[in-house]
């Protein structure tokens, strides 16, 4: 055989051209490569770049946007309306009502400002003002600690603490000693004042300094009532396996408090930012807004804190006396880091920002979205991260649990009004007082139940057997309650069976 009869690609001069050409490609594809390297790198470097200097007191989020450019854009857009099945609170003009969409809750609520004004929850962009609007502040007396959750004020409270006596200076860092003391100082001052005089104190919405430090940018979480809360939870005996962090702090002398800022991993942090505020919590008249986490973080575990508690005035804890009943009954607020807490997600350390801040892509930097909403709009960066499922079939899951929450709660809500009509017609027939204290227990503990659920508002998704779980209780509560009822001997005199 000569060289001829080689194939082609076999023949030594055409394969050492072969070669070159390869060589060649692949010296351009490394160049190339090289070069899109180092641009990406350079773009990298530019995320961080220095515009100006960030501080203790820097907290105009604009300010901060010129440094980080794109989580700024995208903290922005949380101004965009949007609606899921569930979620969102529609696109245009104001908020849905909730009270519109749900009448019975007029009757749940009968007596307290939430009869007057319950609105879907929207964007973050809107949390200030929404709260100045609502008729629960315009036509009610509220105190400044509502402001806890709805502004940006880790600056306002400290200038206030120090206004109040509290030691050092507002550049000093936040978590010094002297920060702190500064910190809680203000908040015990502006959570007493009137809501119109606290409110001239703020400016902002949440902002980049309530979640992060300017010298780093690391998260941390600035509320007071957090601070406190995930104290008094780390101090009680409940197991929080979603939490390593506490757990290893019960472990150790306990001399100093538990505090997240020092003592939390930075997954835990990814949750607790949000837990600042989406949280239940009793802001009232007679103290300063606490959280109700002393016996853990359950539905019957904060209501065991409430029922223990007492008002410095004597008075057995209850959020307003029912209208129509006048048993002494419980609100309950968004307790989605409650309910999060029981789901399976939390249990595999998967963070509230994994889901509502998923990373996004821009070219070799990878920023998380500061758009906070529903991760369903964006199944696609949220949860197939993880779920190696098709996005359809990924929503029809979600949808599957929203719907039977939502079916079972339905039936709650019937159940609790039908407690409520019935209690009505006793009082009506003239049934004595003694007699109708245990059916106001009942009355308490299954609305606040289905208040639990109905407040949380991922409609069942956060931990769905439990809030099955939870409703269920409801409605059982509800039904012994018409069932004691029937027991009771009508104020007539007639005997039962009559
Ligand atoms: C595994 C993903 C996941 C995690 C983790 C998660 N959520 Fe959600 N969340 C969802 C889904 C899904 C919904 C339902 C959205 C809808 O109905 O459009 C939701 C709904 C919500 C809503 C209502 C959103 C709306 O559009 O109205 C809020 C508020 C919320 N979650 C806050 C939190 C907080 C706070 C945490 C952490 C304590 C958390 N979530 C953890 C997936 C998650
Ligand atoms: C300072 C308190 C505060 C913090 C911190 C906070 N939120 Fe919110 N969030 C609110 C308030 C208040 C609203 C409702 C605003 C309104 O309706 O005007 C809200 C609304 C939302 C919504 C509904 C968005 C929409 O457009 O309907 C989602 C989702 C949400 N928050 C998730 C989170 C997550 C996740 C975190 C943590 C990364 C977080 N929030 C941190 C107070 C807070
Ligand atoms: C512990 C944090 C916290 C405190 C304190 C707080 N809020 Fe909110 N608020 C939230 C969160 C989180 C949302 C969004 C979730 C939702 O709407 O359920 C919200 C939503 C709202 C909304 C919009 C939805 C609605 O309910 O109509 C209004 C209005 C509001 N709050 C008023 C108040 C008033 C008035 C007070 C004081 C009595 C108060 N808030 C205290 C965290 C808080
Ligand atoms: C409600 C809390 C919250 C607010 C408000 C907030 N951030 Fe963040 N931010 C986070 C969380 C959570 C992360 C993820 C941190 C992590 O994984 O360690 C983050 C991450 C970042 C990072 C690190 C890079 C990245 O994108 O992951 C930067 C930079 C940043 N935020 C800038 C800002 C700026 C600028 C603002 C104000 C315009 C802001 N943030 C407001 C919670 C917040
Ligand atoms: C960081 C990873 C991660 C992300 C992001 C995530 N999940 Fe999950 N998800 C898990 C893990 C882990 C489990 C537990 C089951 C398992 O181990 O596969 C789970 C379980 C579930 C389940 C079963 C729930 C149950 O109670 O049994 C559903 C439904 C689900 N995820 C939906 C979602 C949706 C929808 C999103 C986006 C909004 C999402 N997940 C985002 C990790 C994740």
């Amino acid at each position: 055989m000569t060289d001829d009869r080689k194939p082609f690609y076999a023949r030594p001069l055409v394969q050492m051209g072969m070669v070159a050409v390869v060589a060649a490609a692949a010296t351009l594809a490394l160049l190339a490569l090289y070069s899109n390297i180092s641009m990406r790198k350079s773009e990298a470097k530019q995320r961080s770049m220095k515009l100006v200097e960030l501080g203790e007191t820097t907290v105009d989020p604009a300010e901060w946007g010129k440094n980080f450019p794109r989580e700024y854009d995208s903290y922005l857009r949380t101004a965009e309306g949007y609606s899921t099945k569930y979620g969102g609170a529609g696109s245009e003009g104001l908020p849905l009502s909730r009270l519109q969409e749900d009448p019975r809750l007029r009757t749940i609520f009968d007596g307290y400002a939430f009869a007057i004004d319950f609105n879907r929850r929207r964007g973050h962009a809107y949390m200030l003002e929404d709260q100045r609007e609502t008729k629960r502040v315009t036509e009610r007396p509220q105190p400044g600690a509502c402001l806890h959750c709805h502004a940006s004020n880790t600056v306002a409270y400290r200038e206030a603490g120090l206004k109040q006596g509290a030691p050092g200076t507002l550049d000093e860092p936040f978590t010094s000693p002297n920060g702190q003391a500064q910190l809680m100082a203000g908040f015990e001052a502006i959570s007493k004042m009137s809501y119109a005089d606290a409110s001239r104190l703020v400016k902002h919405s949440v902002a980049c300094i309530d979640c992060h430090d300017p010298r780093n940018m690391q998260v941390r979480v600035t509320k007071p009532g957090f601070i406190r809360g995930i104290d008094a939870l780390a101090r009680s005996s409940q197991p929080v396996p979603h939490l390593p962090s506490i757990e290893k702090w019960r472990k150790g002398d306990r001399s100093a408090a538990y505090d997240p800022n020092r003592d939390a991993s930075r997954q835990e942090m990814r949750s607790m930012v949000c837990g600042q505020c989406h949280v239940e919590y009793y802001c009232g008249p007679k103290v300063t807004l606490f959280f109700p986490w002393h016996n853990g973080l359950k539905v019957e575990q904060i209501e065991a804190t409430y029922d223990a508690y007492t008002f410095p005035d004597g008075d057995r804890f209850y959020d307003w006396s029912h209208g129509r009943t006048g048993a002494e009954v419980l609100k309950a607020q968004h307790p989605e880091f409650e309910m999060w807490s029981q789901g399976i997600h939390a249990r595999s350390a998967v963070a509230c920002a994994d889901c509502h801040m998923p990373y996004m892509r821009e070219g070799a930097i990878k920023i998380s979205d500061h758009q906070v909403r529903s991760p369903l709009l964006d199944v696609s960066r949220s949860c197939q991260t993880c779920h190696r499922f098709p996005e359809a079939e990924i929503k029809a899951r979600v949808e599957i649990i929203q719907d039977r929450t939502k079916a079972l709660m339905d039936r709650a809500e019937d159940a609790v009004v039908a407690l409520i009509d019935a209690l009505q017609q006793a009082r009506k027939d003239g049934m004595n007082e003694v007699a109708l204290q245990p059916v106001f227990a009942l009355q308490r503990k299954a609305q606040w139940r289905v208040d639990f659920v109905n407040a949380e508002n991922s409609m069942g998704f956060h931990a769905p057997q439990e809030a099955a779980r939870i409703l269920a209780e409801a409605i059982d509560y509800a039904r012994q309650g018409q069932l004691a009822l029937r027991a009771q001997p009508p104020a007539t005199g007639a005997k039962p069976g009559n």
